[in-house]
Formats: structure tokens, sequence, C-alpha cells
């Protein structure tokens, strides 16, 4: 895994955002794996900037996002469907049909699952993956567990994570305990990933990540075995692991 610091949020934001417009433009049809979270925000403002000023085209992009919790409605505003169309899809040219957010209604969560997993492998995988981290070292929903989920699974949330969701909700029982996500078969045979974690909330999950064992105790620690992956930090999230030999400081 490549480590690159910036200076701050915008320049974080942007690194990542270069990336995938570099692949948009090289490969129109790619299929991007898309994230939600605050972090990645600032990056799809980059990315609905360079499509209205014609930079980029969403024409026959297919995206593919991570996660959705199980037990709100799709139309909620705190949703991921909701904050895909409000960050990225509403604001740029891509098909309805095109892009694709995890949905089960529970009454037959193994089949929306497997459904998931089968419409991403006959699309031919992801090109690019986008990834935030999760304060407990998550990725997309897979938490802190004693084995890794390859397949896209239902999960139940982690106290921590739960407890992170709640500002994003009016009281503390309406927040989602539980969530469907794509497991480690998606993210790691994703052909190239692209990691942001900016704030200093993020720091020790960083450190764990790069600098502990490789286990699925931290989820996110799997990602140094993968072949082409990047991290952007800034100097917040980077706070514990700076005077590392091998990071890049940018
Ligand atoms: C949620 C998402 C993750 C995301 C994480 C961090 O748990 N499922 O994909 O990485 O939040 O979110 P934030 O960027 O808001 O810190």
């Amino acid at each position: 895994m490549i480590v690159k610091i910036l200076d701050d949020y915008e320049k974080v934001s942007e690194a990542a955002a270069l990336i995938v417009k570099a692949l948009m433009i090289s490969k129109p049809q790619c299929i991007l794996g898309l994230a939600t979270g605050s972090t990645p925000i600032g990056l799809y403002q980059s990315l609905v900037r360079s499509c209205k000023n014609g930079e980029i085209s969403f024409r026959d992009v297919r995206t593919f996002n991570l996660d959705e919790y199980v037990g709100i409605d799709m139309d909620h505003p705190e949703s991921y469907h909701c904050f895909m169309e409000k960050h990225l899809f509403d604001h740029v040219d891509i098909p309805k049909g095109s892009f694709h957010v995890p949905w089960t209604d529970g009454d037959n969560a193994e089949r929306d699952c497997e459904r998931y997993d089968r419409s991403i492998f006959e699309a031919g995988g992801i090109d690019l993956q986008i990834l935030g981290i999760g304060g407990n070292g998550h990725i997309a929903f897979n938490e802190p567990a004693d084995f890794f989920t390859e397949e896209t699974h239902i999960t139940t949330l982690d106290e921590r994570t739960i407890r992170d969701n709640a500002r994003f909700f009016d009281r503390m029982e309406d927040v989602p305990v539980k969530a469907m996500t794509v497991g480690m078969g998606v993210i790691m045979h994703a052909r190239r990933i692209v990691m942001l974690a900016t704030g200093a909330n993020k720091a020790d999950a960083v450190y764990r990540m790069l600098c502990g064992e490789i286990t699925p105790r931290v989820p996110a620690s799997v990602l140094r075995l993968h072949p082409d992956a990047v991290l952007f930090l800034d100097r917040e999230a980077a706070n514990r692991i700076e005077k590392l030999p091998f990071i890049h400081k940018m």
C-alpha cells in the first residue's frame, strides 16, 4: 500500500479525484466502486465540477456502492441511496440503471446479497474502489471480527460504529444497527483501491491498519496485501505514522 500525506482535506480530495478522473478519461466504460461517509464528499464535489465543465462524463460508467443500512427506507435522508443522489448522482450525467447501491427489505436478504455480488461479477468487477475507514478500522461495513467475510452479507454494526453514526440521526434509537455490505471479495478483487482518511479521529485506525498485525480484528489491515492500493491522508489522520520511513509526504 502506498501512503501519501497531504496538507489538508481539500488536497486529499483533489489527489483522489485526479486518479478517478484519469481512469474515467482513459476508460470511459469503467466500473467504479463508491463509498459513503463524510470523507469522500470533497472527492465527489470535484467529480461533479469536472463533469459540469465537460472534463469527464459518467455516460458509460457503471458504479457499485459498498453498503447500505438495513431497516431504514431508501428515501430516508440518511440512507446511502439518498447520500449518493445528493452528493453525486443528481449532479452528473450518469444514466438511471448505471448506478447500484445495495438494497434489501429484509425478506430475502440472502438472495439480495447473492444478486449484488453476481451483478458486480457480471459487470467485470471493480476497476477502481474508493474507500474510507471507520474509527474502528472497518471498511465498507466489514466490522472487526474473528474472520474475514468474502461475500456481500448482512452485518450487525459495532458499538463504536453506531456511536459514530449517531451524529446523523435525531435520536439514538433511530440509528440503524444492521447493514448490507460487500465483503472482502469485492474489495480485494478491485483492480485498484484509493483510500482516504482525514481528521484526528482516524489517526488510531490508520496506525493500526498500517503498523499492526494483518487481522480481521482490524479489517482495513488486509489492504496491505492488495497489489495496487494508495492511501491519502491529511496531517491529522497521519499524526501517529508520520515518522515511519515508508511514508511519502507531498
Ligand atoms: C461508514 C461507511 C464506511 C465509511 C465510514 C467512515 O461506516 N460504511 O464506508 O468509510 O462510514 O465514515 P466517515 O468518512 O464519515 O468518517
